[in-house]
């Protein structure tokens, strides 16, 4: 549960991230969202039963704090080429937003409520039950 550094093409002009399936995101891109115009109140609380994304700050700075269930990571990102890889299952909360931070999500599946875990003591007893099963 940390940071992905994307291969950055930087010259005179600037520089260049590119994503691609298959390739530097280990899933097909189905849906990209993105979120700005944040302020002090946190997002996320919620896990995905199925869903896998990959999370990037292209503009600005927030802090992520990721759960598995077992252990918590907390990650700040501000650099746009690196991207925090969102798994299937992994609670997320995002809070410390600066006031240009831009957040970029790109997702293997449509936006489907049904897949959202919104509750922690839900999540930690889905995990259970996941754990069990295998
Ligand atoms: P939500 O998942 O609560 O946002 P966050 O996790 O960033 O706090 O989503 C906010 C609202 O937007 C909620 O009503 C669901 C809706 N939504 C869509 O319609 N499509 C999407 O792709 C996403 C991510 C959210």
């Amino acid at each position: 549960m940390q940071k992905t550094k994307m291969n950055k093409i930087s010259d005179s002009r600037g520089n260049l991230v590119s994503l691609e399936s298959g390739k530097n995101i280990p899933f097909e891109i189905k849906r990209i969202y993105y979120l700005y115009g944040l302020n002090d109140e946190p997002r996320g609380f919620h896990a995905h039963k199925k869903l896998k994304q990959f999370l990037f700050c292209i503009h600005g700075a927030c802090s992520v704090k990721l759960d598995n269930g077992q252990s918590e990571t907390l990650i700040h990102i501000s650099d746009p080429s690196e991207g925090i890889f969102l798994d299937q299952l992994i609670w997320h909360e995002m809070y410390n937003f600066s006031q240009d931070c831009v957040l970029m999500v790109l997702a293997d599946d449509h936006y489907n409520e049904s897949d959202y875990i919104r509750s922690y003591d839900d999540f930690k007893d889905y995990i259970i039950k996941e754990r069990t099963i295998e």
